[in-house]
């Protein structure tokens, strides 16, 4: 029988499909981004991923109790970098599929290729697949990492058969594919990157992944929204997605778990890119915190959570008389809402008369927070910065601040003053509700607890 041809309209931000062209996306608001698309009719990937769901050497599965499935601890590889097995909610698991977002140039090529040659030094047979470089520009990045074992294979392909045909031979337990977007599947017909082949090439590696039982790292490139490019059915056909993040002047990078189906999703790990490649960053508040101004106003640190783990940040801020009629506010680094309805609560229940006055919210170190417990550390840091008045040196604040001013309790507070007192800090000021529990818990550091802003602008 014939396949029938039949071609639809994918929009190439979000993956919307629609069997007419449009001129807007209903789905994301975006003009001019549908382009035709040709599409068998039933795709040989899910005729036999259905079959091979349900039948197993011609006979129908049995359902099984929790206690009839087998696991065990090697059910996971150890990949040698601290920050991504944690990541990955304590190692890479066998036969997951995990996607590794991020800008061009952030580093994801040189995390891969790390991992491959950490588990290629474990004697795993690791197979990376580049669809952008050629061997020769692979080794000369992997000279500058160091030695790899010979279990790791490098292969330059971009055609999904070949590829395939590779993986059944060479039957590596880990695989690397350098990016989806250069990948391409003879059979749709419209060019590597575009929605189809994107998401075709996808369940070809997940049926892959899945029926062979190798762990597969894709990397795919983002658009400028920062979202993976291609459609979000990408996200959801794997398990784990991963952002790489971080300003690209600035050294340090961030590893962020979006979604993990074997782990907590808030985690983070944190890397500085060096001459011999990513290192980790085993204590990021002192890196946050490294070279904090001494005595000037409108600086203070606070303590955030990223997943499990506190980390210290200096909120700075700067309140100067607005030249304009209009006074410009800005944040770099935390919700720009946030800082305005802030900066509203101040206004309001403290009196600080800022209508004449620009305001710029800092978070130093280039992170990207928007947790609630750094309303407090915003407050201070503004009204220490308008009065020109410093705050102590060894001073961390951390509060939820609500609309009338009033300072509201945070989870994991014992975490958040135990990293301030590793790090040498001496007084804390905390919202009054956890005063009890954490001068209990924190003996070697000063706690202070505040009722509202109003409170804490008297200790400062
Ligand atoms: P790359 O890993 O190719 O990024 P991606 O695959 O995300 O596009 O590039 C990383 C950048 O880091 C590149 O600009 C060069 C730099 N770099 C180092 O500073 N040190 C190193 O050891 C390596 C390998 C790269
Ligand atoms: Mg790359």
């Amino acid at each position: 029988m014939a396949t029938k041809i039949k071609t639809v309209f994918f929009c190439q931000k979000c993956g919307y499909e629609s069997s007419k062209w449009m001129g807007q996306c209903p789905g994301c608001r975006e003009w001019n981004t549908f382009v035709e698309e040709t599409v068998k009719a039933a795709s040989k990937a899910v005729s036999s991923a259905a079959r091979g769901s349900a039948l197993t050497n011609g006979e129908y599965k049995k359902p099984q109790t929790l206690s009839e499935i087998i696991m065990t601890d090697e059910d996971r590889f150890d990949t040698h970098i601290g920050e991504l097995n944690r990541v990955l909610g304590g190692g890479l698991v066998k036969g997951s599929l995990i996607l590794v977002g991020g800008d061009p140039g952030i580093g994801k090529s040189t995390l891969l290729l790390q991992v491959a040659g950490n588990l290629s030094g474990d004697k795993r047979d690791v197979l990376y697949i580049s669809g952008e470089e050629s061997l020769r520009q692979i080794k000369l990045r992997a000279n500058r990492l160091g030695d790899f074992s010979d279990t790791l294979k490098f292969m330059c392909e971009t055609n999904l058969s070949n590829i395939e045909e590779a993986i059944t031979r060479a039957k590596p337990q880990v695989l690397v594919i350098d990016s989806i977007q250069t990948m391409y599947n003879e059979d749709v017909s419209s060019a590597p990157g575009s929605v189809s082949q994107v998401r075709e090439s996808t369940s070809v590696l997940l049926r892959i992944a899945k029926s062979m039982n190798i762990s597969v790292f894709i990397v795919g490139h983002v658009t400028k929204e920062g979202q993976v490019a291609g459609p979000r059915v990408l996200e959801h056909m794997v398990d784990t997605v991963l952002y790489f993040e971080g300003d690209r002047h600035a050294s340090y990078r961030i590893l962020r778990a979006v979604k993990n189906r074997f782990g907590s999703t808030n985690e983070i790990g944190v890397f500085e890119m060096q001459e011999k490649g990513l290192m980790e960053v085993t204590n990021p508040s002192e890196f946050m915190l490294d070279g904090r101004p001494v005595n000037a106003s409108g600086s203070i640190v606070t303590c955030s959570v990223e997943g499990t783990r506190p980390i210290l940040i200096e909120i700075q801020a700067l309140v100067c008389r607005t030249n304009f009629g209009f006074p410009r506010r800005q944040a770099n680094g935390t919700d720009y809402n946030r800082v305005n309805l802030l900066m509203a609560v101040l206004e309001k229940r403290i009196g600080l008369q800022m209508a004449d006055y620009d305001a710029y919210i800092n978070l130093a170190g280039g992170m990207k927070i928007a947790e609630p417990s750094l309303d407090l550390g915003i407050c201070l840091a503004i009204i220490s910065s308008f009065k020109n008045k410093p705050i102590s040196d060894d001073t961390i604040a951390f509060g939820e601040v609500g609309l009338s001013g009033e300072v509201r309790s945070v989870n994991m507070s014992e975490a958040r003053v135990q990293e301030a007192e590793k790090l040498g800090f001496k007084r804390c000021i905390v919202p009054k509700a956890l005063e009890k529990k954490l001068k209990t818990s924190c003996k070697g550091i000063e706690i202070i607890g505040v009722y509202s802003v109003s409170d804490a602008m008297g200790l400062i």
